[in-house]
């Protein structure tokens, strides 16, 4: 699977450091929407869906967390730690978030407004939908 892992330039100088996110310059869409995880509780999975249209870039802004990335052939975990990185998440991709540090914030942005119709959150039913033609 082609993981797209986005690498930030980071101005970074002795006051510290700074990253900016700009539509179609270093992010490959519009951006319509911003969401964020934090608190996460120990233990705790997140995630379990693939989307049907939406796109998606993931930026740990502050400590770790894995994902699992899965396209209905090939399964890819990756520990995001960086906040100088985004991870890119095609539309039908399932995706699963786990071992979150206490501190971990998990910023995504998103090409589209919340859409609970654009989910598919049944693992079989997402195999069936990227299995169909092949
Ligand atoms: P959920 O889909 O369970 O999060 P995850 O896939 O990361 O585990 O979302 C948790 C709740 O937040 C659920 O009630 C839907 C709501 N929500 C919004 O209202 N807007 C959003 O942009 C997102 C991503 C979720």
């Amino acid at each position: 699977m082609d993981i797209k892992l986005i690498q930030f330039e980071s101005h970074g100088d002795e006051r510290g450091s700074l990253v900016s996110l700009e539509d179609h310059k270093n992010i490959p869409f519009t951006i319509k929407r911003a969401y964020y995880i934090f608190d996460t509780k120990e233990q705790v999975k997140r995630g379990f869906h693939a989307h049907k249209q939406l796109k998606q870039l993931a930026i740990v802004l502050k400590g770790s967390c894995r994902f699992l990335l899965d396209n209905g052939k090939e399964k890819i975990e990756l520990l995001l730690d960086n906040p100088a990185q985004g991870l890119f998440i095609e539309s039908f991709v399932w995706r699963e978030m786990y071992d979150f540090s206490e501190d971990c914030v998990l910023l995504v942005l998103a090409d589209s407004f919340y859409d609970e119709s654009d989910y598919v959150r049944n693992y079989d039913e997402f195999l069936e939908m990227v299995n169909h033609d092949s």
